[in-house]
């Protein structure tokens, strides 16, 4: 019989994972069916780069980055718990995503900004879903600060990642890698701002390595934008600045996370120049059909850096491309313009 093939459906990372997470027959699951994001093999970067590679698609989620995987538990602990109110600062996409979940649950959402930065896709979530919104005179490390107190005195639930139900959601990114690699990979390489995700995603590695699931455990490669690079510099950077406005982050929440992250599996620590961002995200739409965020193309800028100063060879490596390009236009301006328009005819076309 001819017809569509018949695949199941995925269920959302909470249900796919549960057995790895915080939640119990109890637990009231808020999903937007994140998670089982796309694993695409580089076709020109990678072997140029004597790289098998391949591009972790966590743009293609609900809200169009990672966040939403630890949203998702975060959201539906923050409804067990009977919480009135969710709330988190951001430089955008923890509020897009903290946005549409909250929205899903029927629970209000305070989000609170640096004033200056934020792309404009994610604002236009942030309204499009109703949140309440405040924008402070400072950045996002000020903006952390603010909420934690607004939490606190409010009696509002925590969404960022500071709270450890958030991270627990996004290691199921590490759970998906080595079920469709069959493996871990030799190295795992990702943008890093507050922290959280190279955080989580060890966390991943290391639960499924106690559980036998793998062999091995990868080298995590934490790349930084090189204006707001406090885990390179090994301090806080007082007015972090970056064209990757995700990762322009001066004092990391996860500090300790990514540290032990680095240390425990042999990797590194890294900064990019914004010029050596833009390239790589200008290569990753031109090369390979995938567009991402400035913060998303700088674990590709890292890998392309370490490369220069020691050769990969043949290693099977992830670079998490962590947000959707369309969230950022501004970022991609310069890819080009609309030309005068031709009468539509043949010889003007
Ligand atoms: N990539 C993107 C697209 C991000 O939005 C973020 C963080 C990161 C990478 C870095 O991840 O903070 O876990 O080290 N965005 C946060 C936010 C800070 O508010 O949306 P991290």
């Amino acid at each position: 019989m001819q017809g569509r093939v018949q695949t199941p459906t995925w269920p959302g990372v909470i249900e796919a994972y549960r057995a790895f997470l915080p939640v119990t027959p109890q637990t009231p699951v808020v999903t937007l069916l994140e998670g089982n994001t796309p694993l695409v093999e580089s076709v020109r970067l990678g072997p140029r780069l004597g790289l098998r590679l391949f591009f972790k698609l966590e743009s293609t989620n609900p809200t169009g980055s990672f966040k939403d995987r630890g949203m998702t538990v975060a959201v539906s602990k923050a409804l067990e718990a009977g919480s009135r109110a969710v709330v988190c600062a951001s430089t955008g996409n923890t509020a897009a995503s903290a946005a549409a979940y909250a929205a899903r649950a029927g629970l209000p959402c305070l989000i609170i900004l640096p004033a200056e930065g934020v792309a404009q896709g994610k604002l236009v979530q942030v309204f499009a879903h109703g949140a309440r919104l405040v924008a402070v005179d400072g950045g996002f490390d000020a903006a952390l600060a603010v909420t934690r107190e607004v939490s606190e005195r409010l009696g509002l639930a925590l969404v960022n990642s500071v709270n450890p139900h958030r991270l627990e959601g996004q290691k199921t990114a590490a759970f998906e890698i080595c079920d469709v690699l069959g493996r871990a990979p030799d190295l795992l390489a990702l943008p890093v701002g507050n922290a959280g995700n190279i955080t989580a995603y060890w966390r991943g590695f290391v639960e499924y390595h106690a559980d036998s699931r793998i062999t091995s455990r990868p080298r995590m490669l934490g790349v930084q934008a090189a204006g707001a690079a406090p885990l390179v510099e090994g301090r806080p950077v007082e007015r972090p600045q970056t064209v990757a406005s995700a990762i322009r982050i001066g004092n990391p929440a996860s500090w300790q996370g990514a540290v032990t992250a680095v240390r425990e599996s042999g990797g590194l620590f890294t900064k990019v120049s914004d010029e050596a961002i833009l390239a790589a995200q200008k290569q990753l739409a031109a090369e390979e059909g995938l567009l991402v965020e400035p913060a998303s193309a700088a674990g590709l800028a890292g890998l392309q850096q370490i490369s220069a100063a020691q050769p990969f060879n043949g290693e099977t490596v992830v670079c998490i491309l962590t947000g959707h390009g369309l969230k950022d236009p501004e970022s991609l301006l310069r890819a080009g313009t609309l030309p005068a328009p031709v009468t539509p005819t043949f010889g003007a076309v």
